[in-house]
């Protein structure tokens, strides 16, 4: 095994078994790439503060908010009325298959389907979008 398919492995394990104690080393690794996934896929229609500009809704304090709630932001009918909270699950679920779970969202399908890759980039946003 080469060192890169080691490292990979041991990335891949972990994020398998997310009970286990993170070392601080593997927390920041897993955020870093969170964010580099965050930036190709989601960052150009994406700010994360209220006061940037964003095509899609800006994402500061997502976790824990009514879907279609950000006062001014024109959602299409079907999230205004989803009438759910965005809890982690619910944001793995909205990343793999966004127009399964809101038919009708204007949000083009983005169909992240990889379990890790959705991880590393709620890893980021739980470390991002932290409301101030
Ligand atoms: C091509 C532009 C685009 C991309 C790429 C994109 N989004 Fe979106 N996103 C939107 C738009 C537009 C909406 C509003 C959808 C609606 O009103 O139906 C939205 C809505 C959302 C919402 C709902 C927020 C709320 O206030 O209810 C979340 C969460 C979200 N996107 C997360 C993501 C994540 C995570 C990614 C990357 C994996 C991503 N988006 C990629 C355009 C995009």
């Amino acid at each position: 095994m080469t060192l890169r398919t080691t490292s990979l492995a041991i990335l891949f394990g972990i994020a398998a078994l997310p009970a286990l104690a993170e070392s601080s080393a593997v927390a920041g690794i897993k955020l870093a790439a969170g964010q580099q996934f965050f930036d190709a896929e989601c960052h150009r229609c994406h700010a994360i503060d209220a006061t940037d500009k964003s095509y899609g809704p800006p994402l500061e304090g997502v976790i824990g908010r009514a879907a279609g709630s950000v006062d001014g932001y024109p959602y299409s009918k079907a999230l205004k009325s989803a009438g759910f909270v965005w809890t982690e699950p619910a944001l793995k679920a909205w990343m793999e298959d966004n127009q399964g779970l809101v038919p009708g969202t204007k949000m083009r399908h983005v169909g992240i389907t990889d379990p890790v890759e959705q991880e590393f980039i709620l890893t980021w946003l739980r470390h991002a979008t932290k409301a101030n």
